[in-house]
């Protein structure tokens, strides 16, 4: 099944979707900080939870999900994804509940969950307001959301490097922690908490920070496009403007990631 080709699916989505999930098989091996997020945000669960059904947004090739069954073992968890490449692969590590969806507009029912959760997967959406709203929507009255997604600060350094070459958005303008607040609130979430914490990491150089970017299937929202498609003379130039870390003999570079951390409520009471 693919949503791919149906009425209303952006093409920004399609082509987010085949990227993901033409990086699918090597994900795993790429994406090491989105494997410890996933891992700190299933610790973060309220001590003896209780929930019968889990959906995990954006699961991409299925680690979270994984981890979620085993710290749930009661419950259903379900596997949603826009790329149904990266779900292939969750699939085959034995998850048996994949969805192929669009986190913005879910082929789910009403009230059916006790969490939703979702790691790294929500800045992707045009509209995280939808998201949360959906969310919000596939809830049990009580039911509880917990996310992590980048926040505003993410790869800052590589953004400056592009500001020295030219005025084009090369980096994903993501949310801050605050902007990510008021759309919980808006969706109608209680009870939310919203954080947000900078992880720097090195790299031998500019090349293999664009080479994880790309490989992870993120990179043409990351300003990781190749330099066959930005121009080499621009892509050099953009090089030379990132700030190295031991001076002009060391090739390493340093990328900042803002990781997002929401956690939010559904209202047992509502209002009719
Ligand atoms: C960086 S990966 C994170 C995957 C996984 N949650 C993890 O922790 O490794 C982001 C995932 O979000 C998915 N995604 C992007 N936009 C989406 C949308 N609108 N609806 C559902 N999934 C989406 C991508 O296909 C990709 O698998």
């Amino acid at each position: 099944m693919s949503v791919l080709g149906a009425p209303g699916v952006l093409p920004a989505k399609v082509l987010i979707a085949r990227s993901f999930g033409r990086a699918a098989p090597a994900y795993d091996a790429l994406a090491s900080l989105q494997g410890v997020s996933a891992l700190a945000l299933i610790e973060r669960l309220p001590a003896g939870l209780h929930a019968e059904w889990v959906l995990d947004l954006g699961a991409g090739t299925g680690r979270g999900a994984l981890a979620l069954e085993r710290a749930l073992p009661r419950a259903q968890v379900v596997a949603l994804d826009l790329a149904e490449g990266m779900l292939l692969e969750a699939c085959k590590k034995g998850l048996k509940a994949c969805v192929v969806g669009d986190a913005e507009s879910l082929p789910l029912a009403d009230g059916v969950f006790d969490l939703v959760f979702s790691n790294m997967a929500i800045q992707w959406c045009v509209s995280p307001v939808d998201v949360f709203r959906e969310s919000f929507r596939v809830l049990k009255p009580g039911g509880q959301l917990f996310f992590t997604s980048f926040g505003s600060r993410t790869l800052m350094e590589l953004r400056e490097a592009w500001r020295a070459v030219d005025d084009d958005d090369h980096v994903n303008a993501f949310l801050s922690a605050d902007d990510v607040h008021a759309a919980i609130e808006t969706a109608g979430f209680l009870d939310s908490t919203v954080s947000s914490k900078l992880h720097q990491r090195e790299y031998a150089d500019v090349m293999t920070l664009m080479r994880e970017l790309k490989g992870i299937g993120a990179h043409n929202q990351m300003g990781g496009r190749s330099y066959h498609l930005t121009g080499k003379d621009r892509f050099a130039r953009m090089k030379a403007a990132y700030p190295l870390v031991g001076g002009p003999l060391d090739s390493r570079v340093c990328a900042t990631f803002d990781i997002v951390t929401g956690v939010a409520r559904r209202p047992s009471c509502e209002p009719r």
